[in-house]
């Protein structure tokens, strides 16, 4: 029997044309395996600065707030794709989860299973981007898979002109990371499910992707190249 189908909405905290992010997100969708539709979603293009004032006038939000949301609650597991600004990742990233993180007690993140992933030109691959945006993620309670994250460095290279995807490296941690977070979506919707009422925990790991295990990633000195939360070079 087939499991039922999981619908993932990808973000990208880089609004600009040609962005890498937008970029490999593109090639997630195409790489997503069976029983799971990637969705893209430009939604946090068209949020107001949050406003706690905006919010209690607007009920909760205006309308891109709340057609958001909507997308958020209707998805099984979000993809987050970040670039690196200034050591950590994009204001427009913050601004939405600042929104969809209110108002309670519907908070559309909490218990929400989300996988990081994230491309920069430069040598270390949104490593202390998603360092942060994890940390803003477990305040909002959603359910952060904890293996692979996927750092993609010097990621200008990776692209043809057309801004496809040409590096097998990285579309093979693509796919690692896809099926971590199918399975970790399974996971802890299956625990929550058991015990309703409840919020699921982190607490259980999903079992190990093979050849995405932890090597000395991350660790300073460590070259630069394709992370899977491990290196794969
Ligand atoms: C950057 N960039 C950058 N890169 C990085 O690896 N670490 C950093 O701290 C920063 N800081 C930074 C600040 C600001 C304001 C900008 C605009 C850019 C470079 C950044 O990684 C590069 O522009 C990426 O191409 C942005 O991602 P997208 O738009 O290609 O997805």
């Amino acid at each position: 029997m087939h499991p039922t189908p999981l619908n993932v909405l990808a973000l990208s905290g880089s609004l600009r044309q040609g962005s890498l992010n937008g970029r490999l997100l593109e090639a997630a969708a195409a790489l997503a395996p069976e029983g799971m539709a990637l969705q893209l979603c430009d939604g946090l293009r068209a949020l107001p600065h949050f406003d706690e004032d905006l919010e209690r006038e607007t009920h909760g939000g205006p309308e891109p707030v709340r057609q958001l949301r909507a997308q958020v609650t209707a998805a099984d597991a979000l993809l987050l794709a970040t670039p690196e600004y200034n050591q950590s990742f994009p204001g427009v990233l913050k601004n939405g989860l600042d929104w969809l993180s209110r108002p309670g007690p519907e908070e559309v993140l909490v218990g929400k299973p989300v996988a990081l992933l994230g491309a920069t030109p430069g040598r270390w691959g949104t490593r202390l981007a998603q360092a942060g945006l994890r940390q803003v993620l477990t305040a909002t309670e959603a359910l952060v898979l904890p293996a692979p994250a996927v750092f993609v460095p010097e990621a200008e290279r990776l692209f043809d002109g057309s801004g496809r995807l040409q590096d097998t490296r990285t579309q093979e941690a693509l796919r690692a990371l896809l099926h971590a977070l199918a399975r970790w979506t399974r996971s802890v919707t299956a625990e929550s499910s058991a015990a309703p009422g409840t919020r699921p925990s982190a607490a259980r790991l999903p079992p190990a992707e093979a050849g995405s295990s932890d090597g000395d990633a991350g660790r300073p000195g460590a070259p630069p190249g394709v992370h899977a939360r491990a290196r794969t070079s």
